[in-house]
């Protein structure tokens, strides 16, 4: 399975900040945004990544993460001259997606919730016998999403539930849940993206990707639910939260989360020389004192 990074987009909603930097290179708490979004697909044992992001701003992503080596990865880069909608990845992506199922995570998007890593691995599976899948989670204004209109009288939090329809940013949602920033999709996707014609406001919309998939009826969604956490970085007000929490969550358990290199070095893509030289990249910041615990077993999960 592939997997992609979509890091592009204008990030208006931030300006001044991203008048001259990328959001995703924005601090949450002590790390760029990125770390987070990459660690999830790193989660999924995604080895080969595509990172998609700006004509400018591509080429300083690429000076953070070289060609992935360091984490055991293959990693490329390509440009998206405009930010044209988000089902463009998959179209941008078609070489390096080649015949293989494809997963895609935006550059803004933090999760954090104990059991994510089985959900990432149930959405792999679908992917391979050939469906798609979308992840819910209950928002107060769902207008401003994608929303999922889900099957009555289901519930729990690790069942795959049936989507009845999936609306881009609708006037009445049809429900609470939002389709985060996470999909994952079988091999094709390409070709089914180029069937995607640009909405009103003319993006090719994921969302309409998504009704593809569910007119095939080959679209499932798991819901994320109390004990996840998502949140959608692109705001003032949820990038002071994720911070926020990232930094809670750090300070509670004195200790890093979405590590790249730890995460690599736990699924023994990289070797303990490798991550000794991490380490000493990031220098006596508590990130890279953070590496150090992880090699000398002072942290064992
Ligand atoms: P958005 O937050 O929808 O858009 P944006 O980042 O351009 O911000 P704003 O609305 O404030 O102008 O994008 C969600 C994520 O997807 C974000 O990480 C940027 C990325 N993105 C692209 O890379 N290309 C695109 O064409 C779009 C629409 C988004």
């Amino acid at each position: 399975m592939k997997g992609i990074l979509l890091a592009g987009g204008a990030g208006t909603r931030l300006y001044p900040l991203t008048l001259v930097t990328s959001k995703q290179l924005l601090p949450v708490y002590n790390k760029p945004m990125i770390y987070y979004p990459l660690s999830k697909l790193m989660l999924a044992r995604i080895r080969d990544v595509l990172i998609i992001s700006t004509p400018v701003d591509t080429p300083r992503i690429r000076e953070l993460f070289g060609d992935g080596e360091a984490l055991g990865m293959h990693i490329s880069y390509a440009v998206q001259e405009k930010p044209e909608g988000l089902a463009q990845a998959f179209t941008i992506g078609r070489d390096f997606i080649g015949d293989d199922s494809c997963a895609m995570i935006l550059g803004d998007n933090i999760f954090y919730g104990n059991g994510l890593y089985h959900k990432l691995a149930l959405a792999s599976e679908n992917a391979a016998s050939g469906s798609a899948t979308v992840f819910g989670y209950y928002v107060e204004d769902p207008h401003r999403f994608g929303v999922m209109e889900l099957e009555k009288g289901i519930g729990g939090n690790e069942k795959q539930v049936r989507v009845l329809s999936v609306e881009e940013k609708p006037a009445n949602p049809k429900s609470n849940y939002a389709v985060v920033g996470l999909y994952f999709y079988p091999p094709g996707v390409s070709a089914m993206a180029d069937q995607v014609h640009p909405s009103a406001r003319g993006e090719l919309e994921i969302t309409s990707l998504n009704e593809l998939y569910l007119r095939e009826n080959r679209l499932n969604a798991q819901l994320l639910g109390r004990g996840f956490t998502w949140i959608d970085a692109g705001t003032f007000d949820s990038l002071r939260l994720a911070s926020d929490f990232v930094y809670m969550i750090e300070q509670n358990q004195g200790m890093s989360i979405s590590a790249p290199e730890e995460i690599a070095y736990r699924f023994g893509w990289i070797t303990k020389d490798m991550l000794a030289r991490s380490a000493e990249r990031y220098g006596k910041s508590p990130y890279g004192e953070h590496l150090l615990a992880v090699l000398e077993d002072r942290i064992v999960l």
